[in-house]
């Protein structure tokens, strides 16, 4: 007589026990898959032959570690699928696909030659380039797993995966000239299909991200995809106190290939005048501008080695530093740079050779950025020391080009969302440096 309400009892109370673990299970599962990173971190070290910056991801299934030439105005991801490209997760982005509008790449193509990673029919294409110097192709555009580490800010956490990467089908014919073992480029532009855009779409991230490089031959700086903290140790949160400026647009496409009315996706600043040891160098305003026809203004590069400068501008800029260290003893220049000193008897600072300062004066009077002797001047032999710019010649198309060597041992944080760039000058000076992340994972 009493089954009915024992069972109806019996059935009540094992329901939430089912129901709990069932919940458990699917949670644990379920976070596994969706852990939600707050920021990612990639490794940056500098290729001693070529000045270049080296980064590395994972990519492919199975997984393989590719090495790639970090392009900081590069549109895109570009690897060499000719050799060696082997897996099962690849997927050509079919003409007309959400990828190929998302590249903007109009056009169907076809291959002549057995399918494979790079060779199919029906499918977008793009241009990958080769920045470093020069040559371009046109290639597939394509999908597949990158797998970068999660970090916390402090250390790399949970490795995360992207399934559906979009990146672009290079050939190795490109890869002349970069560093050894390098198969492609890691494009961090602003576009859609840039690094950056890709990752913070992928996870919901801030759509900012910022680089560190370091000046330490076997030293790793960093690539972070998120927002802040970035930290360095001894605990030193390198994303306080930055400085901001507006990211300016150029309205006309800087890259080695491209379309009619497509703008540029590299990173433009407006430094409006120059100062040398706090005296304004003088300079054609008009240079400094970004016109219509997308000559002039100022961008960010990390494939330049050295910052490259109109030739009036060079001029200006390099008589005023020999004036101001009319101290410093020259000695004959060795390429590329033209002006070298004897460094014997200078003795040095926190923030490198004691030399007169050369600040960037950007969109405010009060807003500039302060290059000092760490950032100005390359060892290039015992006691020798150069002024660490280059003459671009006459008109070259962007009038000052800022490379890598004066990014280093710098935060720059490029937020995308409010085109503004956040700069920290020389962490030198807060006793820290750019390789002084802690990549021992904390998982
Ligand atoms: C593409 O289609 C053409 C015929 O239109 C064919 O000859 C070729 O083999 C195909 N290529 C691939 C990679 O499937
Ligand atoms: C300044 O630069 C512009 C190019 O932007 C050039 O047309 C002009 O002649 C230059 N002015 C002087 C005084 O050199
Ligand atoms: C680096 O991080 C690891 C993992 O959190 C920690 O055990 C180690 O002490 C850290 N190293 C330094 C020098 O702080």
């Amino acid at each position: 007589m009493f089954t009915p309400p024992f069972k109806s009892m019996a059935v009540s109370l094992q329901f939430p026990l089912i129901f709990t673990i069932l919940l458990l299970f699917i949670s644990f599962c379920h976070s596994k898959h969706t852990f939600r990173p707050h920021a990612l971190v990639l490794p940056v070290s500098k290729d001693a032959s070529t000045h270049q910056y080296l980064t590395h991801i994972k990519q492919r299934t199975p997984l393989v570690s590719i090495k790639l030439v970090m392009d900081l105005g590069g549109l895109f991801l570009w690897v060499d699928c000719d050799q060696g490209y082997v897996s099962s997760s690849y997927f050509p982005a079919h003409c007309r696909s959400a990828p190929c509008s998302l590249a903007k790449a109009n056009g169907c193509g076809e291959c002549f030659s057995a399918p494979k990673p790079g060779c199919n029919n029906n499918t977008c294409g793009m241009f990958p380039a080769n920045t470093v110097n020069g040559p371009a192709t046109s290639g597939e555009l394509a999908q597949d797993v990158v797998s970068v580490q999660s970090t916390n800010g402090k250390n790399p956490g949970p490795v995360v995966s992207v399934p559906h990467f979009i990146f672009t089908c290079g050939s190795t014919f490109l890869l002349e000239g970069l560093a050894s073992g390098a198969t492609g480029m890691a494009g961090l532009s602003k576009a859609k299909i840039g690094m950056p855009s890709l990752f913070a779409a992928a996870f919901s991230l801030h759509r900012k991200f910022a680089i560190c490089l370091t000046s330490a031959p076997s030293g790793n700086g960093v690539i972070f995809f998120g927002n802040r903290p970035y930290l360095m140790q001894p605990n030193i949160d390198i994303s306080t106190s930055l400085i901001y400026t507006p990211l300016l647009n150029n309205p006309v496409s800087t890259a080695p290939v491209y379309s009619q009315g497509d703008p540029s996706y590299e990173y433009f600043i407006g430094v409006k005048s120059i100062l040398v040891n706090n005296k304004h160098i003088s300079v054609n305003k008009s240079l400094l501008s970004i016109h219509s026809d997308g000559f002039g203004g100022t961008k960010i590069s990390t494939v330049n080695p050295y910052t490259v400068l109109a030739t009036s501008i060079y001029n200006a800029l390099t008589g005023a530093f020999v004036k101001e260290a009319s101290y410093l003893p020259r000695v004959a220049s060795v390429a590329p740079f033209g002006f070298c000193f004897n460094s014997k008897n200078l003795g040095s600072t926190r923030v490198g050779p004691p030399v007169p300062s050369i600040d960037l004066v950007l969109h405010s009077k009060k807003v500039f950025w302060r290059i000092f002797g760490a950032n100005s001047m390359v060892q290039v032999s015992d006691n020798v020391l150069c002024l660490g710019f280059v003459d671009g010649g006459l008109n070259p198309r962007t009038s000052i080009v800022i490379g890598g060597y004066q990014l280093e041992d710098n935060l720059l944080q490029f937020d995308l969302a409010t085109s503004r760039l956040g700069f920290s000058s020389s962490l030198l000076f807060r006793q820290t440096t750019c390789s002084n992340f802690n990549f021992t994972s904390s998982v």
